[in-house]
């Protein structure tokens, strides 16, 4: 407990934010862990405790599709997490001998917080100490699962960061898209560049728009691009990054695609997770889908007709048809 609020209070969390996070440390209520992959694959049920979790925000507020406090959500995370590991080889790219010390990370729009609690472990060695925040706390943590060193509290990533400036040495934002407006992007960088200090690091990795051998996943992702474009995010940040970065004051960002594979004969390294993820993104959606109004072939798209799609593209994954995204991991440091 002390230990929570020492970090607290290093990050300087501001106003109604720093009383918010201050609850949630009281009762470590709102401190919760990941689930394992373990537990994930093995599909063992894990008492999961709710306590008091904020829920989700009002209808105007959201353009975000995807209810992330039930357990489906976090495993879906968990298994997209793995996905961006698989692909790129490490959860982050600049390697901890480069970060400026003391090591403090920040993971924006956290999720189930599994990035963060990972990082915490790895690098408590070096003396790291790790912050998540997300508009939802994480549903499926518990704090027998979560390091001293690592953080999760809520906070509303399109709003001021509830952190003071220069906090942290590399910040992370990973799979923001969907809840991004794309005008806010430049916005939500320059944020992240104000609570970064100088010579410290900030990372995006996003996703591009999938194309597939299946007409059936073709069909479901165009309209998915439609409901996308309709509340005005992107479908996938990734290949809008190096403009977003520069938009944002940053110069010459590094950056790394990777073409995530999946089908016959062979797919790459994530690729069935990518599939899995991508797949159940697409049942999450159905809701959204079937109220937005959007047609094809001048038919309305029903609840019944996206899950056909679905279930043909489903079908045309295990018969081994092709699936591919390109990945983009940005990369830029605040100048010293
Ligand atoms: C696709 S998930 C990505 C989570 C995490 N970054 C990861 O890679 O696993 C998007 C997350 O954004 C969160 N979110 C949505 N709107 C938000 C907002 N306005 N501020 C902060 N987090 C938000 C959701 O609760 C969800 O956890």
């Amino acid at each position: 407990m002390i230990c929570l609020l020492t970090i607290a209070l290093r990050y300087r969390l501001e106003g109604t934010q720093q009383r918010k996070a201050g609850a949630c440390a009281d009762g470590e209520a709102a401190i919760m862990h990941a689930h394992t992959m373990f537990t994930w694959l093995t599909r063992r049920r894990r008492a999961t405790r709710r306590l008091g979790m904020p829920t989700q925000t009002s209808a105007e507020d959201h353009r975000y599709f995807f209810i992330s406090n039930d357990q489906g959500e976090a495993m879906r995370l968990n298994l997209q997490h793995f996905m961006f590991a698989r692909e790129f080889g490490s959860d982050r790219a600049v390697p901890v001998q480069v970060l400026p010390q003391p090591i403090e990370l920040l993971d924006v729009a956290c999720g189930t917080g599994f990035w963060a609690i990972q990082q915490a472990k790895e690098l408590a060695p070096f003396g790291a100490n790790v912050v998540g925040f997300d508009k939802q706390l994480p549903a499926a943590t518990t704090s027998s699962e979560r390091p001293d060193n690592c953080l999760l509290i809520a906070g509303d990533a399109l709003d001021r960061f509830p952190f003071g400036d220069a906090a942290f040495s590399y910040v992370m934002m990973r799979a923001c898209s969907a809840f991004v407006p794309r005008a806010h992007w430049p916005a939500f960088l320059r944020e992240a560049a104000r609570v970064t200090r100088p010579g410290g690091f900030v990372e995006v990795r996003d996703f591009g728009v999938v194309v597939s051998e299946s007409q059936a996943m073709t069909t479901l992702t165009r309209i998915f691009t439609q409901l996308a474009d309709s509340v005005g995010i992107y479908p996938g940040a990734g290949p809008h990054l190096r403009t977003i970065f520069s938009a944002s004051g940053f110069s010459s960002p590094r950056i790394m695609t990777r073409q995530v594979r999946f089908g016959r004969p062979r797919g790459t390294p994530g690729g069935s997770l990518m599939v899995t993820d991508y797949l159940a993104v697409l049942k999450r959606v159905t809701v959204p889908i079937s109220q937005s109004g959007i047609t094809w072939n001048h038919s309305p798209i029903t609840a019944t007709r996206w899950a056909d799609w679905l279930v043909e593209a489903e079908a045309d994954s295990q018969q081994g048809k092709k699936t591919a995204v390109q990945l983009t991991c940005a990369v830029a440091r605040r100048a010293a």
